[in-house]
């Protein structure tokens, strides 16, 4: 439309010379007076349409000046979206999207079309409302009383002094919300002095918003967007190259930055496009995010906050933010929930604690040693704030900080160099394609080759316990085994009449007795008995003979050794021990045990010389 409108003005103004030198063809004397006057009237409406304001040519709303060359910026009275209210700033000129790069007096609007922008006596920019009061004004140190104002083809809005050229004030350094190509956002560090860019309040109040974007020189300089002076977003360190922070920065879209610094001490980022075949900037907008613009349009090109862990510090202090995951947060290996309750709601700020101390730690305090710390390596991670950076080479990162009880987690980016971290790891996501790897201090127990290890332990320990189990088992069988096949043996002796066996049991006589009863061994009993001297016979009965012996504790003994011709089978020697048990429980007579070896077959008493034990031993009935 402007540009249509320029060009009738041209057309006019052509028609207009046309017929004035027409004119002065036939009255060339006369009208030299008028000629002038006219001539004056043109100049002034050309003059209005340049890129330059004084104290003489100031603008008016609706007038505006438009930048020199390429005439892509022009400077003149806007009203946002929505609003009736009357700004100056200075918007792109020949683009369909109207888009506001900056605002002189966002924080007092004009209430009508009254306003004019012009070049106060004492030589500073103003703005006066319809009652000549200055109601904005550029914020000059030292004011220059012969100076004008230029709208450069970059878009900055210059205060020059007129003879020198010294720049006294220029809207890139009090920027609005807007980046434009070439401008700096910087910070000194030795005045403190910051250009940052401010959100506007809403779509339709360029007033400051919550938010600002600017840098943090310290080494390794990162980009912030603060909400309210807390961190919002953040670009992570710079290496020279890109923001190691923002994936996919090396996307032709992102090229074109610049880090450096000024000697009076500040430091700067700026970018500036190869590709100048459309405009783009960078505007933070009034939610809080960095958007690219190509020719005023949005959401085409880059924007600061893309997911939900774009959001500075989403996951908590040990936290780690993943969009792919569901839910997005996660402690990092080793860690564990600081708030079970909090974190399981989706509260993820109070963040993540260790779940085993680390060794040095433990020593530090005086608590037990055990093996040393480790590292746990994530791949592609946007790395914590809070970067101290340190000249060591890559293969002595890691080391440094294992040597420092104090350093909890490295990094080492080509670019930025050894990355160290001393208090906590905030502000991490993983990323798919770039990132940095990350390397978390966590106790030996937490790597992953001591939980090879501890699991080669665990598997060895159960294999080694069942082995053991199934050899003592075997061994116990085995053990069981003999025995009773002894036992067998011996009650093979004992119950080879199987007609026996209804009547030991129905006998009362448990087999535990039976089997408690002791095994007396053959050469026992004949040096008890001094080889069954004929001396120590006590008689004959009639089953075989009975001997008086002597064990070696004292104990007086009578064998009654049954002889291999005696005909008293098993079953009466059976039959024998039964009934002597029985008579035993009545503490008539007593059986210290029996002797069952090869042939032999012997019983061995308590011998009683004065109880009619004789007629007993020797009764007919055996
Ligand atoms: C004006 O500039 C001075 C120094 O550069 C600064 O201290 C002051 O805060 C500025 N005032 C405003 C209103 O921006
Ligand atoms: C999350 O937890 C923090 C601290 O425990 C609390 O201050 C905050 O209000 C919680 N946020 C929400 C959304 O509940
Ligand atoms: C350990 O690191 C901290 C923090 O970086 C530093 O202040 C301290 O001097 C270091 N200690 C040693 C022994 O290097």
């Amino acid at each position: 439309m402007k540009r249509s409108n320029d060009l009738i003005m041209l057309l006019v103004s052509k028609i207009f010379i046309h017929t004035i030198e027409q004119v002065m063809g036939r009255v060339r004397n006369t009208g030299m007076s008028v000629f002038l006057v006219l001539l004056c009237c043109i100049c002034l409406e050309f003059c209005s349409a340049t890129n330059t304001i004084t104290a003489s040519q100031p603008i008016k709303d609706p007038g505006y000046i438009i930048s020199n060359n390429g005439s892509a910026f022009k400077l003149g009275f806007f009203s946002p979206e929505n609003s009736s209210n009357r700004y100056v700033g200075i918007l792109y000129n020949n683009i369909s999207v109207r888009t506001v790069v900056w605002v002189a007096n966002r924080q007092k609007p004009l209430r009508d079309s009254n306003g004019v922008l012009t070049i106060s006596e004492d030589g500073v920019l103003v703005i006066l409302n319809g009652e000549k009061e200055v109601i904005w004004s550029a914020n000059v140190t030292n004011s220059a009383p012969n100076s004008s104002a230029q709208l450069l083809d970059s878009g900055n809005l210059v205060l020059l002094e007129n003879t020198t050229g010294t720049i006294l004030w220029e809207s890139f350094q009090n920027p609005s919300d807007t980046i434009l190509p070439t401008m700096k956002l910087s910070a000194n560090v030795r005045t403190g002095k910051n250009v940052q860019i401010t959100s506007w309040k809403s779509p339709s109040d360029p007033s400051i918003g919550s938010f600002s974007c600017g840098i943090q020189p310290l080494s390794p300089p990162q980009v912030f967007i603060w909400k309210n002076g807390s961190p919002y977003w953040r670009s992570g360190p710079w290496n020279n190259r890109i923001f190691i922070g923002i994936p996919d920065m090396n996307s032709v879209y992102l090229d074109g930055f610049k880090y450096g610094d000024d000697p009076d001490g500040s430091y700067y980022i700026t970018f500036d496009f190869v590709d100048k075949s459309y405009l783009s900037n960078f505007a933070l907008d009034s939610k809080g995010n960095l958007v690219q613009k190509y020719n005023g349009v949005e959401n085409i090109g880059w924007s600061a906050l893309h997911t939900e862990c774009d959001v500075y510090g989403k996951c908590g202090a040990f936290g780690t933010c993943n969009p792919k995951n569901s839910p997005i947060c996660s402690c990092f290996k080793g860690f564990e929930p600081n708030n079970t309750e909090e974190w399981n709601q989706g509260n993820w700020t109070s963040g993540c604690v260790r779940r085993t101390s680390l060794q040095c730690e433990r020593v530090n305090t005086g608590g037990e040693e055990g093996k040393r710390d480790g590292f746990l390596k994530l791949n592609m991670m946007k790395v914590p704030d809070f970067a101290a950076w340190s000249s060591a080479l890559e293969n002595k990162c890691g080391e440094q900080c294992l040597e420092n009880c104090s350093c909890i987690a490295y990094a080492f980016d080509t670019g930025v160099g050894c990355m160290s971290w001393t208090k906590k790891l905030i502000d991490t996501q993983q990323f798919n394609t770039s990132g940095v790897d990350l390397y978390i201090r966590v106790a030996y127990s937490e790597l992953d080759k001591a939980r090879d290890v501890k699991k080669i332990v665990t598997i060895t320990v159960i294999t080694g316990t069942i082995i053991l189990f199934i050899c003592t088992y075997l061994l116990w069988r085995w053990v069981a085994n003999q025995k009773a096949r002894k036992k067998k043996a011996t009650e093979i002796l004992m119950f080879n009449r199987e007609e026996a066996q209804p009547k030991f049991h129905s006998d009362n006589l448990d087999q535990v007795k039976l089997q408690e009863l002791p095994l007396f061994n053959f050469e026992k009993l004949a040096s008890a008995t001094k080889n069954f001297h004929l001396s120590n016979k006590l008689g004959q009965g009639g089953f075989g003979p009975v001997y008086w012996g002597q064990l070696s504790d004292g104990q007086e003994i009578a064998v009654k050794r049954l002889s291999k011709a005696s005909g008293q089978g098993l079953q009466e020697f059976m039959n024998e021990v039964v009934v002597i048990s029985k008579l035993q429980h009545r503490n008539l007579v007593r059986i210290f045990g029996c002797c069952v070896e090869g042939e032999e077959k012997m019983l061995i008493y308590e011998y009683m010389p004065n109880k009619s034990l004789d007629a007993f031993l020797f009764g007919k009935n055996y």
